[in-house]
Formats: structure tokens, sequence, C-alpha cells
């Protein structure tokens, strides 16, 4: 049966691949990117190679809460329901020396892009998400994981990129763990994923702070697509995936306190366009 799935960052790498999968496989795609004509271009192109005339496009730059609110909004305005959310969106370490910068909103920008932004699409669509129960919420997170410095959650006495994306992708599994707990029994899932090591994508391949890519974009769209269909998983809630194994994440994501502090912090930070 065809599923509505949103994929944030679907305008290249892993998110446009496997957008173009459950494209082929006639599923309602609801693509995300932050450059409308790249958007335009990606609508197009993944129509036209799959047939699939159900996709639709939604702008939005995750660095702007009020963007972030407002993509929400307009998925709640035009879908009847949403299946599966995919936060896949984010930015990777750049260079090596490291200049720490900031949103739109004043935060630190892989906190805010990578994680906070994900955190809201979430609570805001997530009324949606369980009116569709059976569904599903995907955080793509990695391995590359650091404890959230709540004393200094922007990192703003001592940033490297590395530390900056890798505290943003332990924030998004214990954002995974926090709604696990929260979704118990509500018929909704909700799972994060390392989709595979150093990729062949444009964050890899474009960043002077990165080894060179060691896996294909097509190694994590496997791990990917496996998370957004497979029926044998339709009830695996809470779980941290490597790849196509199920793991242990950082030992902060067992830490209830801290899964707690997360939230307040995020609903205290999204505060101002709540
Ligand atoms: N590559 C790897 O080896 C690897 C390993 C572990 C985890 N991951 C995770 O996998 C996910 C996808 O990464 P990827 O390798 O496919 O990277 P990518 O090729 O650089 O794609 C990133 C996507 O996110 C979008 N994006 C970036 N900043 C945004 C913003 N401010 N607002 C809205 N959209 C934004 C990009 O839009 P544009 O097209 O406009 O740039 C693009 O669509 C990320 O969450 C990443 O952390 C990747």
């Amino acid at each position: 049966m065809s599923k509505t799935i949103l994929i944030t960052g679907a305008t290249d790498g892993l998110g446009k691949e496997v957008a173009r999968r459950l494209a082929s496989q006639g599923h309602k795609v609801l693509l995300h990117g932050r450059n409308p004509e790249k958007g335009r271009l990606l609508l197009s192109e993944l129509s036209s190679a799959t047939g699939n005339n159900s996709l639709e496009y939604f702008n939005a730059d995750l660095s702007s809460l009020v963007e972030v609110k407002k993509l929400a909004t307009d998925i709640l305005n035009a879908q009847e329901r949403l299946d599966v959310l995919v936060n896949n969106a984010g930015i990777g370490p750049r260079t090596p020396e490291s200049t720490r910068l900031s949103s739109r909103d004043g935060y630190e920008i892989f906190f805010a892009v990578n994680y906070l932004a994900g955190y809201l699409l979430t609570r805001e669509l997530l009324p949606l998400i369980k009116a569709s129960a059976p569904a599903r919420i995907i955080n793509v997170a990695s391995i590359a994981q650091a404890a959230v410095n709540f004393n200094d959650p922007m990192l703003e006495k001592n940033y490297s990129d590395g530390l900056a994306y890798s505290q943003s992708k332990l924030a998004q599994i214990l954002h995974t763990m926090d709604l696990a707990q929260q979704l118990e029994g509500s018929g909704v899932t909700a799972n994060s994923l390392h989709p595979a090591t150093l990729m062949n994508t444009k964050m890899v391949l474009d960043s002077t702070a990165l080894p060179d890519s060691r896996t294909t974009v097509d190694d994590g769209a496997n791990a990917l697509e496996r998370l957004i269909l497979n029926e044998d998983l339709a009830t695996v809630s809470g779980h941290y995936f490597d790849c196509m194994e199920d793991a242990s994440p950082d030992a902060q994501a067992s830490d209830v306190q801290a899964v707690k502090q997360l939230r307040q912090l995020s609903e205290d930070l999204i505060a101002q366009v709540n």
C-alpha cells in the first residue's frame, strides 16, 4: 500500500536516493529542501524518472525556526496523513579550522539545523503522525556522537565543527529515546540510524575536515529504506541502528535525566515560535 513519507534534505545525497527509491515504488514522497530551484529540478527529475505524479516539494531553511514552523504548517494544511517522517537533512564538519557559526535564531548552527529543527518539526507534525498510526519517525543520526554539554550547549567556550556535529547527532538520538517513550502504545515508532560511514555524498566530498569517502550512498540508502518500509521493524521503537545492526549509542542516550533535560532545553529554545 502506498504510504505518505516526508524526507527532509531530499535535494541531495542520502535523502535524494531514498526519495527516488520510494517514489519508484509508488509512495507519495514529500520532498523537502532549502533551495527552491534545486527543489523544482528534483521534483521534475524524480517525477519523470519514476512516473510517480504524487510527489510534492516543500521549501524551508532549517536554520530558521520560523521556516521550520511554516514547513510544518504547509504540510499540515496540504496532507491528510503522514505515515513516515524522516529527519534526514543535515550539515557536516566543513574545515579543520572550525569557525563557529550561528543559525538565523542565534543558535550554534549544527545544533540548530541537525537537531533543533527536527525537534520542532516532529513536535508540530506529531498530531498528524499519531492520527496516521501505524506510523514511524526516523532520525538520521551518526556514529559520531558526543554528550550534550548542558553547561554550554551552544559550545561558546570550546568549539570545533567535529564536536558540534557529534553533539547535534547524539541530541537526535536522545530525542528519539524520548519520543519512543512518549509514544509507547500509540502505534507510532521512533528510531535513529547511523546510515553508513563516510558515504560519497556532498557532505563528505566537499569537506576538508573529513577523510575520503569509504562507502556509497547506496549503502546508507539500503539501511534507511529498511527502517522506513520493512514490516519486521513495524513495532520496533527506541532503537539505534548502526547501518543494518541494532547497536548501542553513547551512554548519555540511556540517561533519563539527560533526555528530560534536553527536552526542557529544546522547549526553551523554540519558545520564540510557540
Ligand atoms: N555522509 C555520511 O557519510 C553520513 C554519515 C553519517 C550520517 N550522515 C547523516 O546523513 C544525513 C544526510 O547526509 P548526506 O550525506 O546525504 O549529506 P548531503 O548530501 O550534504 O545532503 C544534505 C541534505 O540536507 C540539506 N540541508 C542542509 N542544510 C540545510 C538547511 N539549513 N535547511 C534545509 N536543508 C538543509 C541539503 O540541502 P542542499 O541540497 O540545499 O545542500 C541536502 O538536501 C545527515 O543527517 C548526515 O548527518 C551522513
